[in-house]
């Protein structure tokens, strides 16, 4: 929580010892207009518990706050208790600790000793990494350093779809209309992609096709040698451009444990299924009740299926991370799949499924295309930033012909603005990717936050002064838009919380928006440079913390903050 947030918090309990901190922090809000105050305790909800009006007892706390410098006033109005900050007090505690923390600012410790796994990314390889990948890798690398910031240990899972039906497809086309030297096959997963668009076509007008692709994946389970062979060779080939296009991104992992990692489990969750299993058409069921349709097990012809996999790589991760929680980053259209498999463990036994927890996300929306492997019209992840990166080019080429590094500025700007754009809205609704809207330096884009770090960066380089923090007098810091930065400053580490409670990412890029704007308000208002030299310190050392904050918040995003663009 906020620094002056605390001293609130304590104030309060210091007047009402009954309620304890963490309670008192759960009901402090922000004031709908700055004139009513910076904070403010509503008491209605306590009415009832200490037979008193709310009136009465947010008077009763008023009467009992103890004084404080941070403190210009503490008021009631009607059941509020509202308290308005001392704008010199919060400067001076606020900007060096936010400096000095830098990427440290905002990091609780609620988490430590406890680990959160997030599953995210997880495309379905032997297909290429499609755009239909973006959101799940983009929003669960977001949640893994926000998780991080709120103290936990990560454990950040990427879950291929690299075993299943699809493969019988790909290896039958292969065989029959495949590259001959199977070296040809090397870094191409484009390839990959025409055999599997080819299989669909041709299947068609040849319905056998399926069954022996079906044949062909139920060799693979068994073990079948050439099977085997083929599709260690398209795993990694297609983990190969995987880690090419997360390196662009900046991406991690710690686990590459994809669904064929829990082959050998998989009889183990079967033995603890069969109690509660039943038959239906040949295949093997588990029942969930009138509200769900039952859960598949096992096929007619024994091959295992994506569910299967879900209960026994849940079994696993809860046996080797011991988590707090498990998320899983996938798309809205799985909600049914992830109710299926989250009831299935509660049926096991498994109360830690109640910290499992689906985090789905909503369609993207591409121009008008569809995206569909099928049809081969796919849009490949590594095209899409390819051409951010250029485009991003282009306009530094326009704008800023001299600067240094271009490569590297275009890199961080045009993947940023990729990332962005998908993280500003609440990650439920449909997103629209519209070049022009994403690369916007003046839009609500990642361009134009990060374009407001390299203004701030460049001004300090420009003033080249090293501030003295012991030094400085920051209760020159009287202006309005300078109160407004320094309130948003002081708010940030409750917006990581925010975010982390509600796995929203947007939460922290609307603030980091709202905090570009302020800067930009600020910065076109006031002369930094010109000032007397004191008040250039003051103002300077705000800058410095807006930028950092800045950075910090890109961070918890996934993108980078360029000093100069
Ligand atoms: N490979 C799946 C897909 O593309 C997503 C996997 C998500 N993770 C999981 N544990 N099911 O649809």
């Amino acid at each position: 929580m906020g620094i002056a947030k605390e001293i609130v918090a304590e104030s309060i309990h210091a007047a009402l010892p009954e309620l304890d901190l963490r309670e008192i922090a759960d009901l402090i809000e922000v004031p709908p207009s700055q004139d009513l105050g910076d904070y403010s305790f509503p008491c209605f909800s306590l009415a009832k518990r200490f037979r008193k009006s709310p009136v009465q007892i947010a008077s009763d706390i008023a009467g009992k706050i103890p004084e404080n410098k941070l403190f210009d006033q503490v008021n009631v109005v009607n059941g509020f208790v509202n308290f308005t900050l001392n704008q010199s007090e919060l400067a001076s505690m606020l900007l060096p600790k936010v400096i000095k923390e830098h990427r440290d600012y905002g990091k609780n410790s609620e988490g430590v000793g406890k680990t959160v796994v997030i599953d995210f990314s997880s495309p379905n390889i032997a297909k290429p990494f499609s755009v239909a990948h973006l959101r799940s890798t983009v929003i669960g690398h977001s949640l893994a350093r926000i998780w991080e910031h709120m103290g936990y240990n990560v454990e950040k899972v990427n879950h291929l779809g690299d075993w299943g039906t699809q493969f019988g497809k790909v290896i039958v086309a292969y065989r029959r209309w495949g590259d001959e030297p199977s070296q040809h096959l090397k870094g191409s997963i484009r390839h990959l992609l025409e055999l599997y668009v080819r299989f669909h076509k041709e299947a068609e007008v040849e319905p056998t096709l399926d069954d022996e692709a079906r044949l062909w994946f139920k060799k693979l389970e068994d073990g079948d040698p050439e099977a085997y062979a083929l599709w260690e060779e398209f795993r990694k080939t297609s983990l190969d451009n995987l880690q090419e296009v997360y390196e662009l991104m900046g991406i991690t992992f710690d686990h590459y444990t994809g669904e064929s990692f829990y082959n050998d489990l998989i009889p183990a969750t079967i033995e603890k299924l069969e109690p509660m299993m039943e038959v239906s058409e040949g295949a093997d069921i588990v029942p969930l009740g009138d509200d769900m349709p039952p859960f598949l097990v096992r096929k007619s012809d024994g091959a295992t299926l994506y569910g299967t996999r879900d209960v026994t790589a849940a079994i696993y991760r809860h046996e080797t991370f011991n988590f707090a929680k498990c998320l899983y980053v996938v798309g809205d259209e799985q909600s049914l799949h992830f109710k299926q498999v989250f009831t299935v463990l509660k049926k096991l036994g498994y109360d830690w499924a109640d910290n499992c927890e689906h985090v789905p996300f909503g369609l993207m929306r591409f121009g008008d295309m569809k995206l569909s492997t099928r049809q081969g019209n796919t849009i490949f992840l590594e095209d899409v930033l390819n051409k951010a990166i250029e485009l991003t080019k282009s306009i530094i080429e326009e704008k800023n012909p001299n600067l240094e590094d271009k490569d590297a500025v275009a890199r961080m700007v045009g993947v940023g603005a990729v990332i962005f754009n998908d993280l500003r809205n609440n990650r439920i609704k449909t997103i629209n990717f519209e070049w022009d809207d994403l690369l916007n330096f003046q839009g609500d884009t990642g361009p134009y936050v990060q374009y407001t770090h390299a203004r701030a960066s460049s001004l300090l380089a420009r003033a080249g002064e090293e501030i003295n923090l012991n030094e400085v007098n920051l209760s020159l810091l009287k202006e309005e838009e300078e109160k407004v930065l320094i309130t948003q400053l002081e708010r940030f580490p409750d917006v990581v919380v925010l975010a982390a409670r509600s796995n929203e990412p947007s939460t922290v890029a609307r603030y980091v928006l709202g905090l570009a704007r302020d800067f930009n308000k600020f910065y076109q208002v006031h002369r930094i440079l010109d000032e007397d030299t004191d008040l250039k310190k003051a103002r300077l050392t705000l800058v410095d913390a807006v930028r950092k904050t800045i950075d910090t918040a890109l961070y918890l995003l996934g993108l980078e903050s360029p000093e100069k663009m």
